[in-house]
């Protein structure tokens, strides 16, 4: 069994006691771009760290983040964005199986992924290297990559924490999150992956968390994320976050990243010479980093990986990645899967040249690029044309659109390959809107007007505007299906297996419906969530806003439906038993989705919320019994009150799950629920006690409260009861301020209070 950095705390902790303030300060800062400092005398070597997340970006020259220069041929799987449409969290642990061994083959101690930050904005420039919309999908995806890669014994860095939502100005702004939001949001899919897959590191991010820098936050990376939630790893910085080492080390920022060329670390001996920084603060940083550094060295072994193999498999999980949002017939007849009886027109130069992963850190130097003509051509029985129809900038070229629409004439059924541009996205920029190239745009409402038998596929990173689209009969979303893409899309298209992908993100049907729309991508260095905790579908749900295509529609060849829906309330949750019916005539793939709500609730909740969710393949006619199970844990909402005064400051705040009715829909989407049930949970007792700064209708909703206050009143006004028109008038006084007016002595009732 691969040993983890935990194993070897004790062993580091004795080295870290025998070496030197310099040597200490040294070790908790990068000796390169991409390795960490060793200390031969010590037994300590170094450490590669690399980028991930889709595949493997070891440079051997030229180190840079962005990027810009090459790194080893590594095989590169769908990015986030499409691995989030499987909704299966076993495909996402086969990706990080694979990861884990080329990394061993590459001796690279810990690949830097996964992105788990949510998409607030469809014009996020990583959206395409985040998952979703929904911290439950990306944290289920998330926690089973992690443990797919470090049963290897090769460790992960689940990044950027916290709330890196946008790249404009991420190294300076400040993003404004509510406790609620925070926790509930922005944090949830962080903290489930720490908690249920302990990955070697974290990486913090860039930008601030109202008002400090994350990688100075003591509240994020110590209170938060190690005593809260038991982190064993290392905080790695992203490369460049450290603004101020030394309050980097206070708040608990183990290892700077890339190299300070010296700088961090003579600031941070400096510090515990002046006694400006404990000394047992650098241990402590110093002990982890030598920890992870000595795990990683006992798993190393000289070991090679199959790359063929492994783009097979990249193939087999880009087929499940794809979306089929529409597929409308024409003469009676759905127009996918393909059955050509004739020609068949391929247009768009993504068909020759695939958009298959985003720009920036993440980009991976593939083993090899399917091309989705090729793989048509290779499955077609008829002939195939092919006519680029616009050049690979999103520039038209009315030659090539004339004779890409003349091919399409003829043709019996016409695909159309449209996408954004690779330029268009990446890291270092939000995208500033969401519209493909109006000649692309051009170009298909040509090829409508003279073949309406038209597919249109689609390759992009972020959310695209779909108004023209969908003029098209059918809809196939490709998102960055990565290297072995082109193959999955042919195998899709002609029907070799059924379309299972469902979105991660709602597409809305205008820009300006989007829950961050007014606050994205804020002003004066700070972005204020003011959406608060209704983010993605959970905003168009609630304000009933219509949407394109909602969170989680996917179709597929054949039907299902979700039948006889129950909900038992367990120790763990509640354990919902659905019957799912393929009632087609086709096998098919079925992505069972389960949301929750509350609607009386005593806070502002989205109508529903993913809770749990189940992906299976179901044979023709197939009938079969599923239990999901809905953690209890994902009932809860964060209240800021809970712990109550003891855990004040820092460990202020609590999870609680409110008693009551919770609906529990089971459905193919959002939008497309079959079936609803009730189930009544029984909550956490979050009574708040009572004291002077309760009201007065808190204490009359508590029995004992209720009767040391007609108790006091019997004595002071010679009343029993209190008129409840009263009671409405002023109920919501605190105490302390009405029950002078009540002639009561506060101290007595104080005191009658804290009796219980
Ligand atoms: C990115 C990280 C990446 C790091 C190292 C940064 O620019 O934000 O995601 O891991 O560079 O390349």
């Amino acid at each position: 069994m691969a040993s983890k950095p935990a194993d070897h705390r004790a062993r580091a902790s004795q080295i870290v006691a025998a070496l030197t303030v310099e040597q200490k300060a040294a070790i908790t800062s990068g000796a390169s771009f991409w390795e960490t400092v060793a200390i031969a005398d010590a037994g300590i070597a170094a450490l590669t760290l690399t980028d991930g997340p889709h595949g493997i970006r070891k440079q051997v020259q030229g180190a840079d983040a962005l990027g810009l220069n090459d790194s080893v041929v590594a095989v590169c799987f769908p990015p986030a964005v499409a691995l989030a449409a499987a909704f299966d969290p076993a495909l996402a642990g086969e990706v990080g199986d694979a990861l884990g061994r080329a990394c061993l083959a590459e001796k690279v101690g810990v690949l830097l992924g996964r992105g788990i930050n949510m998409k607030r904005s469809a014009l996020g420039g990583r959206n395409f290297e985040y998952y979703a919309e929904d911290p439950f999908l990306a944290g289920r995806m998330a926690a089973a990559y992690v443990r797919g890669v470090q049963q290897h014994g090769v460790g992960t860095s689940v990044k950027h924490f916290a709330a890196n939502n946008q790249e404009t100005e991420r190294f300076r702004v400040s993003a404004d999150i509510d406790p609620r939001p925070l926790h509930e949001i922005y944090l949830r899919a962080f903290e489930y992956v720490v908690r249920s897959a302990q990955p070697w590191s974290v990486m913090a991010a860039y930008n601030k968390l109202n008002g400090t820098y994350a990688t100075e936050d003591h509240w994020l990376l110590t209170d938060t994320l190690r005593r809260r939630w038991g982190f064993e790893g290392i905080v790695v910085s992203d490369w460049g976050a450290v603004d101020d080492r030394v309050a980097a080390v206070a708040a608990g920022l183990d290892l700077e990243m890339p190299s300070s060329n010296g700088l961090g670390p003579a600031a941070i001996v400096a510090a515990v010479d002046d006694g400006v920084l404990s000394e047992a603060a650098l241990d402590e940083c110093a002990g982890r980093v030598v920890a992870l550094a000595l795990a990683a060295g006992a798993n190393a072994v000289d070991t090679s990986y199959d790359r063929d193999a492994q783009h097979e498999l990249a193939v087999t999980i880009a087929r499940r990645c794809i979306v089929l949002l529409q597929n409308q017939p024409i003469d009676g007849r759905p127009v996918l899967p393909l059955t050509p009886s004739g020609r068949l027109a391929v247009i768009g130069e993504f068909a020759r040249t695939p958009r298959y992963q985003g720009g920036g850190s993440s980009k991976v130097n593939p083993t090899q690029v399917d091309a989705a003509l090729d793989a048509i051509a290779a499955r077609a029985a008829h002939e195939v044309v092919f006519e680029p129809g616009f050049t690979l900038d999103g520039s038209g070229e009315p030659d090539l659109a004339a004779r890409a629409v003349h091919a399409a004439r003829t043709a019996e059924v016409v695909l159309v390959f449209l996408g954004v541009p690779a330029g268009d996205e990446s890291e270092g920029f939000d995208r500033t809107d969401w519209q493909l190239p109006p000649a692309q745009l051009r170009l298909l409402e040509q090829v409508l007007a003279v073949n309406p038998r038209t597919v249109v596929v689609l390759s992009h990173g972020s959310v695209v505007d779909l108004a023209q689209i969908v003029a098209a009969p059918a809809v196939v979303d490709g998102l960055l299906l990565g290297e072995g893409g082109g193959t999955a899309l042919a195998d899709i298209l002609f029907g070799f297996d059924d379309p299972s992908g469902r979105l991660a993100e709602t597409i809305p049907l205008r820009l300006a419906d989007g829950p961050a729309y007014l606050d994205f991508p804020g002003e004066l260095l700070h972005v204020r969530y003011g959406e608060g905790v209704f983010v993605g579908y959970r905003w168009y749900d609630a304000r009933e806003i219509p949407v394109q295509f909602p969170f989680g529609h996917g179709l597929s060849y054949t039907t299902t439906t979700f039948t006889e829906i129950t909900a038992t309330p367990s120790d763990v949750g509640v354990d919902v038993g659905v019957t799912v019916t393929n009632t087609g005539e086709r096998a098919g793939r079925v992505v069972v989705q389960v949301y929750a709500g509350l609607e009386r609730s005593v806070v502002a909740r989205p109508p529903r919320e993913l809770k749990g969710m189940a992906a299976l393949a179901v044979a023709a006619g197939e009938r079969r019994r599923v239990t999901v199970t809905v953690p209890r844990a994902e009932l809860a909402y964060w209240d800021r009150r809970a712990g109550g005064p003891a855990a004040g400051g820092a460990m202020a705040g609590g999870w609680v799950v409110e008693g009551g009715d919770y609906r529990i829909d089971v459905g193919h989407s959002s939008r497309d629920i079959d079936a609803s049930v009730t189930v009544t949970v029984v909550g956490d007792s979050a009574a708040q006690p009572l004291s002077l700064d309760s009201t007065l209708s808190e204490l009359l909703a508590v029995p004992a409260g209720r009767a040391a206050i007609l108790g006091q009143m019997r004595k002071s006004l010679g009343l029993t009861e209190i008129d409840p028109a009263l009671e409405q008038l002023i109920g919501s006084i605190p105490l302390r301020r009405v029950v002078p007016m009540m002639g009561i002595d506060p101290a007595e009732l104080e005191a009658l209070l804290a009796r219980g």
